[in-house]
């Protein structure tokens, strides 16, 4: 299949909405069409129609057991696809537009296909002016999920979207690199109106508590054990695991610098915080250095994560090492994806 890449936007730095859409056509038509979020790419199809749902889960190389977020427009089309109630508004109210996933009790109007098989469905309502102005256009709910290959970290930029779907979708919107650069915050609405947060993302435990008690789902901190029950099927697949063995280092700057010295040779790779570059650099001369950002930052951190895995799998290295985030705030998002990049593999050094 030949892929088209779509602008988003014009020389002036408007959306070009005639292009909008074109690719809202083909959603329309049946058709995938990666679009930017403001979390990560979505590789999206029209959620209503299960011969869509069923084209993500190959182009994807997914199984199709694991559901599929379906995008709205306005919070309140959520009506037309689940079960909404009083604590869906006040999240919606708070938080949508923005990087929130709500799970509530489907409506027979979302396939099977699309929820894959459960009796619950995923909404969420981006604020990424270009995804929803796609979600307008093709006048149906854009069943999205991210837009790599099944396995790898999910793309952030439009190079990333290339490498993993060009040939296997009918076009990429070009919509620069996801501000964010996580993917969205996930909680389940349960029927004491309470929530379960299922993936953590940029809206924190903290904000949530704000409306209501959250408990957090176990696999989102800890590994899960041999035919575990998950709350969320996503949570069972192995992910965003880079090809090289990853090790998160949990001490201070200079056990983590003997650690590395008497640990595996060969081609490494060292990802730590601005503070630390000079000290990783001098100390190992031969290894690659990547800058994750302040320490104290963790939105720049988010935002380059998944940019670092990408390019450390391109290099063929033999090891890489990560230092081991802290799990408040917007750490505890970062500490979900690292520690399933890292098959769990964390080196306790001290402090
Ligand atoms: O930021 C995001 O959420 C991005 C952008 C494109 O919107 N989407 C995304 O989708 O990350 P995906 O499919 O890569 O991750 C969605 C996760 C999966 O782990 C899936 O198992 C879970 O959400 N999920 C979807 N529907 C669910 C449901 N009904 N109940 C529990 N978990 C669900
Ligand atoms: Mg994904």
């Amino acid at each position: 299949m030949k892929t088209e890449i779509i602008k988003a936007y014009l020389p002036n730095g408007d959306i070009d909405e005639n292009a909008i859409k074109n690719a809202a056509d083909i959603i329309k038509r049946g058709g995938l069409v990666v679009m930017p979020t403001e979390t990560v790419y979505g590789l999206g199809g029209d959620g209503t129609n299960p011969k869509a749902a069923s084209s993500i889960y190959s182009a994807k190389g997914r199984p199709s057991d694991n559901p599929l977020i379906i995008h709205i427009a306005n919070p309140e089309d959520a009506e037309k696809y689940a079960y909404t109630s009083e604590l869906y508004y006040k999240i919606a109210e708070s938080f949508m537009p923005g990087p929130i996933t709500v799970v509530l009790t489907a409506k027979d109007s979302v396939p099977m296909e699309t929820r894959g098989g459960l009796d619950t469905v995923a909404v969420r309502c981006p604020s990424n002016k270009v995804a929803h102005l796609l979600i307008k256009h093709s006048g149906v709910p854009i069943a999205a999920p991210s837009a790599n290959l099944s396995g790898s970290p999910s793309p952030t930029s439009l190079h990333h979207v290339i490498d993993d779907m060009d040939g296997r979708v009918d076009a990429i919107i070009d919509g620069g690199n996801s501000e964010i650069g996580l993917e969205s915050t996930i909680v389940k609405v349960n029927d004491d109106e309470t929530l379960a947060l299922l993936r953590p993302g940029k809206i924190t435990i903290g904000e949530l508590m704000s409306i209501a008690p959250v408990n957090v789902a176990d696999a989102v901190t800890n590994k899960l054990a041999e035919g575990e029950k998950v709350l969320s099927p996503g949570m069972k697949y192995r992910h965003y695991a880079p090809k090289a063995p990853l090790f998160l280092l949990d001490g201070e700057k200079d056990k983590c610098i003997d650690h590395i010295k008497n640990d595996k040779q060969g081609k490494r790779a060292i990802i730590c915080y601005s503070e630390d570059v000079g000290a990783y650099k001098a100390a190992f001369k031969e290894c690659d250095v990547y800058d994750f950002g302040s320490r104290a930052d963790e939105a720049r951190q988010a935002y380059l994560l998944f940019a670092i895995l990408r390019d450390a799998d391109k290099k063929d290295y033999d090891v890489i090492y990560a230092p081991l985030p802290d799990t408040s705030g917007v750490g505890l998002a970062l500490y979900n994806r690292m520690i399933r990049a890292a098959a769990h593999q964390i080196i306790k050094l001290g402090r």
